[in-house]
């Protein structure tokens, strides 16, 4: 897994679809601009990369989870990604290592990737698109641009919730959406479920995104689909009600205003408050410190979690090696390093989600569907826009 501290310390976040949440890339990603390679300031430039071999290696663990690839010295392995994390690369060294597959790595968001595959036809050499948000996923299977694929590895080593009915995609870690408050001030009292952050008595606390955020948007999706729309129209009033400013600005800039006493209840993804607390910032740190997480809804369905995932490309080239690289995504090794990258939880049982994220407690997962939170999100930002959440 190479040297911890460098590795943590080259952490960034991902880009984000400029038509679907322009500020989140400018937002979120200022919080660690000295570490961002400087090739992936420009997300507009789709920038190839071929990245190490290290076929010595390749024989273990290659039984298990890249079974008889053939002629695998041979061939390269396309990965489209929106994920742009550094860490990243180590996952791809070790597909390298145990299939002595090569890998070629295209970064950009997720629309571009989806144009290029789809400009570059039956000719693409796309055969993985790895991105974040389960709506985006889905949108690349309405698309027509992933292949449904049978494994029973994944199968058995990715929870049901968490990958597409059809084997379109698959999810291979989770944020949670939780509340972030300041220590100092404590949780109101009354607040345990989502649900609650609309009640009258919280007026003026609530600091969130823009209800046109995807993660606004799978949020709210999660809630349309435990109360159903008449409830959750209300639901997103209470919201827009509750606001303690306008909406802006990404999950970072959510807790930054709740620990300057702008609001007392931030919602953000738990990532986020990782990333604060690695940050090589002293403010940053500091800010993480005070800050406390409520798991919101224990008592009944659990916390709303979204995923990080990706799946096999329709015109994939190397399908038998498509599929082995999420065979050995869901790898206990690969796990740790896939979820470390940017502080989300793995999704296997024998991998450690970081200490960070362990020190915030165990909690339960909201067991709904990715594949029907990304069906129900078109209806949940018509119900956000109707309630006047901006
Ligand atoms: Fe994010």
């Amino acid at each position: 897994m190479g040297n911890m501290g460098v590795r943590l310390a080259r952490q960034t976040c991902e880009w984000f679809s400029f038509a679907i949440s322009p500020s989140h890339r400018t937002q979120e990603t200022a919080m660690h601009p000295p570490i961002r390679r400087p090739d992936t300031l420009r997300p507009d430039t789709l920038r190839p990369a071929t990245l190490r071999r290290r076929s010595l290696l390749a024989a273990a663990g290659a039984a298990l989870f890249a079974p008889g690839l053939a002629g695998a010295q041979d061939r390269t392995l396309a990965i489209y990604s929106s994920r742009h994390y550094d860490t990243d690369r180590e996952l791809y060294d070790g597909f390298t290592r145990q299939s002595g597959v090569r890998v070629r790595l295209i970064e950009a968001n997720v629309d571009q990737l989806l144009e290029r595959i789809r400009a570059e036809g039956a000719n693409s050499p796309a055969d993985v698109l790895v991105t974040v948000d389960a709506g985006r996923l889905a949108r690349a299977q309405e698309a027509g641009v992933l292949l449904p694929i049978r494994s029973a590895v994944l199968d058995q080593r990715i929870p049901a919730h968490l990958r597409d009915p059809d084997g379109a995609w698959y999810g291979f870690s989770t944020r949670a959406r939780v509340v972030m408050y300041d220590r100092a001030q404590g949780l109101p009292a009354g607040l345990a479920r989502y649900e609650d952050l609309a009640r009258p008595e919280f007026r003026g606390m609530v600091s969130t995104r823009s209800s046109s955020n995807i993660y606004s948007i799978g949020w709210t999706a999660s809630v349309l689909a435990a109360n159903g729309p008449e409830a959750t129209e209300a639901w997103a009033r209470g919201i827009a009600a509750n606001l303690s400013r306008p909406p802006q600005g990404g999950d970072t800039d959510q807790i930054r205003a709740v620990a300057a006493g702008q609001g007392r209840l931030a919602i953000s993804n738990t990532y986020y408050l990782g990333l604060l607390h690695r940050s090589a910032r002293a403010e940053d740190r500091a800010v993480a410190e005070r800050m406390a997480v409520l798991f919101p809804n224990q008592g009944d369905r659990g916390t709303h979690v979204n995923i990080s995932g990706a799946g096999v490309v329709r015109t994939a080239p190397n399908r038998d090696a498509a599929q082995a690289f999420l065979e050995y995504l869901s790898s206990a090794p690969a796990q740790s390093i896939f979820a470390d990258g940017n502080m989300e939880y793995p999704v296997v049982a024998d991998a450690q989600p970081h200490a960070f994220l362990r020190s915030l407690g165990d909690f339960r997962q909201d067991p709904l569907n990715a594949a029907r939170m990304a069906a129900l999100s078109p209806e949940a930002l018509r119900i956000m826009q109707r309630a006047g959440w901006r």
